[in-house]
């Protein structure tokens, strides 16, 4: 069975020391819980990733990064390298995250391009993808996000897309509150694992992990994790509090412990 892979993106919040406490009280409230299940991933601004590594160093929680950079080194004032990431510990980077698409104008087309620099450099890319609100009302949702799951794997070997992760991140879920429902999430993911299946065949379509985004929480994590084709959450705000973080990641590890 797929292992369900719960991330915290924790956006452009905490400070260092307050990166360092956080983490320090995940760390405590996860103790004496062996995780089965469940892996758990948190994703610091960049000037925390090293604090933050050397507290998780001995512990079930892994690294990811937000964001990186596609050239491997030079003249790109203010930007941060696979290399660098990889230097600081991570093993994972989020790519492509809507905020970035729409701040920041990335295109699927430099999505793949970062996608394919991570995976060089060993990182395991949390790719987002997700429909804005007039896409999805005017029923264009499997369309765009097709769209994105396909230019985000042009031109990448079966061995490359294994290494990759989605996040289907509906837009109008993220910070609003307004999550999509079970079946509106298990829906999309079904249609991704098909496009995985499409370009890397069953077997790495069947193991490859597919998480949910937007407005994930105590209260709804259950009922999503619960659909056969949600493998794990990126979570944005619940992720900025030890308890609730941790309430989903338990979430999940009772639902796979059933499965
Ligand atoms: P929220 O959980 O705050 O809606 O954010 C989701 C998200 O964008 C995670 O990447």
């Amino acid at each position: 069975m797929r292992p369900f892979i719960i991330a915290g993106n924790w956006k452009m919040n905490t400070t260092l020391s307050e990166a360092e406490a956080l983490v320090r009280e995940m760390c405590r409230d996860l103790e004496g819980n062996t995780l089965t299940h469940v892996q758990m991933v948190v994703c610091p601004p960049f000037i925390s990733l090293h604090s933050v590594h050397e507290i998780i160093r001995d512990t079930e929680i892994a690294l990811g990064a937000q964001n990186m950079n596609e050239h491997d080194a030079g003249a790109y004032t203010g930007e941060i390298s696979a290399a660098m990431l990889r230097s600081a510990g991570c093993e994972y980077v989020i790519i492509g995250h809507s905020e970035r698409r729409k701040y920041f104008h990335e295109t699927d087309e430099l999505v793949n391009v970062k996608i394919r620099k991570a995976v060089e450099h060993g990182l395991r890319p949390i790719v987002c993808v997700g429909e804005l609100l007039e896409e999805r009302e005017s029923g264009a949702t499997v369309e765009v996000v097709s769209r994105q799951v396909r230019g985000a794997f042009s031109g990448l070997g079966a061995d490359h897309v294994r290494t990759c992760i989605i996040a289907y991140e509906p837009v109008w879920a993220i910070g609003t509150g307004r999550t999509a429902t079970p079946e509106q999430a298990q829906e999309v993911h079904e249609v991704i694992r098909g496009l995985v299946r499409e370009s890397a065949g069953d077997e790495i379509a069947n193991q490859f992990v597919i998480q949910y985004g937007g407005s994930m929480k105590p209260e709804n994590a259950g009922d999503l994790l619960n659909q056969p084709d949600v493998d794990g959450g990126l979570i944005g705000g619940a992720s900025l509090k030890a308890d609730s973080f941790l309430a989903i990641v338990q979430a999940a590890e009772s639902i796979g412990r059933e499965r």
